[in-house]
């Protein structure tokens, strides 16, 4: 199996890059910010629960994303892999995923990183606030804090993957093809 963990910053392009890595390699597209945001627009409780935190750019706590998770690969049994997308965002987030995929005979291939500059972050999410209609997006000082948190609890995953030896970083800044390219070349170059 091919499982990728897509890391980078909020604005960083992972939702854009997963939606052609997973029709080029056939992978499942696992974001957690998409299953929370359909829980939100369906009114469950875990939505109603998420989104005072996700409004607020705070993360959701890790027993709540590490079960829907779980449920999903569960319920994709027979697939070519995964794409994690905004998934793990904590290092027992990372640990509970790694748990969850042994039990399946399998791991994490690798973690691609896409570097981008704060500055751009905040350009690309304030523009997108326009029109996207996520709340988390109009309000600076919220991209803000997704940035804070993203830099004080996220980004110590990547020495959990390089520990591992699983870690790539991508330049994130350019076009969209040129970004798709890079990641291509990471994943052709561990599968070969
Ligand atoms: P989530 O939905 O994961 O959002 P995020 O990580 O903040 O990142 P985005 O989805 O905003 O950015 P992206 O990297 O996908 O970039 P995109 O391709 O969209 O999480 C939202 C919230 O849910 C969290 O804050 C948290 O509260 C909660 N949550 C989710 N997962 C959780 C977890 N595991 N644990 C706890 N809580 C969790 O691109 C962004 C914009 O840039 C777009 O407009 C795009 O068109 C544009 N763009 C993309 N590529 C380029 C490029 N190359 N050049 C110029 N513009 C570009
Ligand atoms: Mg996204």
């Amino acid at each position: 199996m091919l499982n990728i963990v897509l890391f980078g910053p909020p604005g960083a392009g992972k939702g854009t890059q997963s939606t052609r890595l997973l029709e080029k390699y056939g992978l499942v597209h696992l974001s957690t910010g998409d299953i929370l945001r359909a829980e939100i627009n369906a009114g469950t409780v875990l939505g109603l629960t998420a989104k005072s935190l996700i409004d607020k750019g705070e993360l959701v706590p890790d027993e709540v994303v590490i079960g829907m998770i779980d449920n999903k690969i569960s319920a994709s049994a027979n697939k070519n892999g995964f794409i994690f997308d905004g998934f793990p965002r904590t290092t027992p987030q990372a640990k509970a995923l790694d748990e969850v995929l042994q039990k399946k005979n399998t791991g994490i291939t690798c973690m691609l990183a896409l570097e981008v500059p704060e500055p751009e972050l905040i350009v690309r999410l304030l523009e997108r606030g326009k029109v996207s209609g996520r709340a988390d997006d109009q309000d600076e000082n919220t991209v803000i804090n997704r940035i804070k948190v993203y830099n004080e609890s996220t980004l110590p995953l990547k020495d959990f993957y390089k520990a591992q030896e699983k870690f790539a970083a991508i330049h994130g800044v350019g076009t969209v093809d040129a970004i798709f390219e890079s990641l291509c070349e990471a994943i052709d170059g561990v599968k070969a």
